[in-house]
């Protein structure tokens, strides 16, 4: 069992400078919750206040809801695995597994019976008594996190454990830790500046900016609700697009007169939740996959773009243009590939859209909904 919370926790070095600043986040036992943000956030300094690597300046961490600010982090019971591994080169696997039981003097064949059942959970059976220089970089990886298992932890906290592998071994080893997940049932807390790791992974996501955490949710619902235009952006990518933008009264409602650009209709659906706007500014933020090549909805609405640069990816074509004056980047199929210098119609849809403060880039709640949760 571990719940973790953390109670107003900041951390300050020597120049009290916040590198974490006042974080509340209580995690329930058996979560999968990762910490998403950009290079320089705070999110390996939370974690390693967490394990106890890092004293905690202000606030208070329980564990079970015990005080854990003064526990040193063998007494943690808490599993670290971070992006370089350290294994230990003259060592086999097996005994880089059975390293940290034998310090403890743990018995000689409970170490056995542990390292062969991790072992077989992890695929590693075969590879016990090769030495790491003879293993591929997924491999190690999972040695890395066999040796944290064996230890039975109560919690795992992994920083960027993935980050050292080749795209396909990533996507192999996301769905490796995925598993390990469910059948072990433990807390694991992740640390990633990946947006694919944390929108497959996480049972929940944590989103920290300069040393605040932003946003916190289950990675659909942060994405279909961003509380600002840092968190839209950190989510998607291509990133979405942001346009300036006045919402002004015309023909059957409420439209958004973009600076430099068209109007657009606000979605019928969307119409009563934004009418205490009519007259502001706004930011309209819409995600290039809601633009289409084809319109399959009535209120779908016609743009042309110019096309000024096209990234064929294969299963889909990310292009660029612009609309009159605004640069916007959309998505479209992989049979829609225009060419550069083209002009083209493709149509937005209006009902997944986010509007935005100006000023402070927090979102306008929509009227008739729930704001969500900062
Ligand atoms: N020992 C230290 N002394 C002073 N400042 C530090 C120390 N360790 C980290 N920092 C600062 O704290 C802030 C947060 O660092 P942290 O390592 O937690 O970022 P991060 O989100 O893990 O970034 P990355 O994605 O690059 O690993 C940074 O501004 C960093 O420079
Ligand atoms: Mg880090």
């Amino acid at each position: 069992m571990a719940s973790i919370e953390l109670q107003s926790v900041s951390k300050t070095y020597n120049q009290g400078q916040y590198s974490v600043r006042d974080v509340n986040l209580s995690i329930p036992d058996g979560e999968f919750v990762i910490f998403l943000g950009p290079s320089g956030c705070g999110k390996s300094t939370t974690l390693r206040m967490i394990a106890g690597l890092e004293s905690i300046s202000e606030g208070t961490l329980l564990i079970d809801g015990k005080n854990m600010n003064n526990v040193a982090p063998r007494d943690r019971n808490i599993a670290v695995v971070f992006q370089s591994y350290a294994l230990y080169p003259h060592m086999t696997v097996a005994e880089n597994m059975a390293f940290g039981l034998k310090m403890r003097g743990t018995d000689k064949a409970i170490i056995e019976k542990k390292i062969a059942e991790s072992a077989a959970l992890l695929g590693l059976d075969k590879l016990l008594n090769r030495k790491p220089a003879m293993l591929s970089g997924g491999q190690r990886q999972r040695v890395a996190l066999g040796r944290a298992i064996v230890r039975e932890p109560q919690a795992f906290l992994l920083d960027e454990p993935l980050s050292n592998l080749d795209a396909q071994l990533r996507a192999e080893m996301r769905r490796e830790l995925i598993k390990l997940h469910q059948r072990l049932g433990k807390t694991m807390i992740y640390v990633t500046h990946d947006q694919v790791e944390a929108m497959t992974m996480a049972d929940r996501i944590c989103i920290m900016r300069d040393g605040h955490l932003i946003q916190t949710g289950a990675p659909l619902e942060v994405y279909e609700n961003p509380a600002n235009t840092f968190v839209a952006k950190f989510l998607s990518s291509p990133p979405i697009n942001l346009l300036a933008c006045r919402v002004i009264k015309g023909e059957n409602g409420l439209w958004l007169q973009l600076e430099g650009g068209p109007a657009l209709r606000i979605a019928e659906t969307a119409q009563a939740d934004y009418a205490h706007l009519a007259g502001q500014a706004t930011v309209l933020g819409i995600r290039p996959e809601d633009f289409h090549a084809q319109q399959q909805q009535p209120d779908w609405q016609p743009v042309t773009l110019d096309v000024t640069s096209v990234e064929s990816l294969g299963a889909e074509n990310i292009v660029s243009g612009t609309l009159d004056t605004l640069p916007i980047i959309v998505r479209l199929d992989q049979h829609t590939r225009p060419r550069v210098g083209d002009t083209m119609t493709v149509f937005m849809d209006p009902t997944p859209l986010h509007l935005f403060d100006p000023v402070s880039g927090d979102v306008v709640p929509r009227r008739s909904r729930r704001s969500p949760n900062a």
